[in-house]
């Protein structure tokens, strides 16, 4: 039996996920969270071992990391959970994964490669759908592109999103549009970058978002220029100036924590039957120094079904010692074709613009 991943926010929408895949591939599981009661009921469902531990003691937090050889932190927003649990794990000599898809989570794990490879363990967020497959087809797309200069990855589809996605995105409501330009990550006013693009079979009018490849991508193939875009779906009948309105509204303090009340007492996540019948279409566009445009396709399941998949399969990789210390996205860890194997994906590159 390999030794054991503990999942952090086990019984979260998307912990619950995850532990229902890892403990279907058989993989030996130990559940863990700051709620007891929450705690011991998906230990009990499952017969596994669970943990009972917030992330506001250090020394605890190093000492029950410490029984384990890998963390899939599930527990977000990440940009108040990632640095405790990182911390624990760098002290303990315990390899870190996580399902952040939070622009200042990705360049702050970066930053600490070389810690991590002194101190023999991985460091790899973004395990989900965020940013798993995009993270690969921006690596397949900069490896058939010459030279390549910037990168466009647009998104559309999937059943809708989870209070704790929800509720990530407000945290980070109000600190505009972040894009990479000149190998430098720039700040922009919310709605100010709109394209025309066809996913899926239809011409979409997609807009710029703040997403995780912004710091990803970069490391992943160091292409200067990096913008994300996505179909907002109903709220596209906002338009990009109503959603700078909302995001100056969300920068303020109470209008923000109001709404993240609101969200954490209302909302769970899509149901099982919309995950399976949704899907998710991904392009990217990738211009080389001479103007050469090499552009690719993916198919993926719902966001959060893939990201159950995707993440057990790394942090499975990663407890078994397939990856080196450091710090790494999913393609610098697994290669551009990890996304490839996964049931209901399919990928084309290059493919029509
Ligand atoms: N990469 C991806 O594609 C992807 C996919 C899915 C989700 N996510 C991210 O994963 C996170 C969780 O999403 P979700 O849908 O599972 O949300 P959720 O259902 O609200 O669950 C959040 C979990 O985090 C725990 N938590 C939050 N703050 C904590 C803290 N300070 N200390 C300890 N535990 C804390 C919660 O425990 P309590 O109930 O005790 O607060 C709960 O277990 C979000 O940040 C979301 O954006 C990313």
């Amino acid at each position: 039996m390999p030794p054991p991943i503990l999942v952090y926010g086990a019984y979260g929408y998307t912990g619950r996920l995850v532990v229902r895949e890892a403990v279907a591939r058989g993989l030996e599981v130990v559940v863990a969270g700051r709620n007891g009661e929450r705690v011991r009921d998906i230990a009990g469902r499952y017969g596994l071992a669970g943990r009972v531990f917030g992330l506001d003691d250090p020394g605890r937090l190093e000492s029950e990391v410490a029984t384990v050889a890998a963390v899939l932190h599930c527990a977000g927003p990440f940009v108040r959970t990632s640095a405790p649990m990182r911390r624990a794990c760098i002290a303990a000599g315990t390899h870190y994964l996580d399902i952040t898809g939070e622009i200042p989570v990705f360049e702050a794990t970066f930053a600490e490669h070389a810690e991590a490879e002194a101190a023999g363990v991985v460091l790899l967020p973004g395990v989900g759908f965020d940013v798993v497959p995009s993270d690969c087809l921006a690596a397949k797309v900069a490896a058939a592109c010459p030279s390549p200069r910037s990168l466009e990855i647009a998104f559309a589809g999937g059943a809708g999103v989870s209070r704790g996605t929800l509720r990530t995105m407000l945290a980070h409501a109000g600190e505009g549009l972040r894009v990479r330009r000149g190998g430098v990550l720039e700040r922009l006013p919310f709605g100010a970058l709109t394209r025309t693009v066809e996913i899926g079979g239809r011409l979409r009018r997609v807009v710029a978002i703040s997403w995780g490849d912004v710091a990803t991508a970069y490391r992943t193939t160091k292409i200067p220029d990096i913008t994300v875009y996505t179909d907002l779906g109903r709220s596209k009948l906002v338009g990009p100036a109503g959603l700078r309105a909302l995001s100056a509204l969300l920068r303020v303090g109470p209008a923000r924590r109001a709404l993240d009340g609101l969200v954490a007492r209302r909302l769970d996540g899509p149901s099982e039957a919309a995950r399976a019948r949704a899907r998710v279409e991904l392009w990217a566009r990738c211009v080389g120094e001479d103007g050469t445009a090499v552009c690719g396709r993916m198919t993926v399941p719902d966001g959060y079904d893939l990201t159950a998949r995707t993440a057990v399969e790394a942090a499975a990789k990663v407890a078994e010692g397939a990856v080196p210390p450091g710090a790494w996205t999913p393609a610098q860890a697994f290669g551009a074709d990890f996304i490839d194997g996964f049931e209901g994906v399919t990928v084309r590159v290059p493919a029509p613009c």
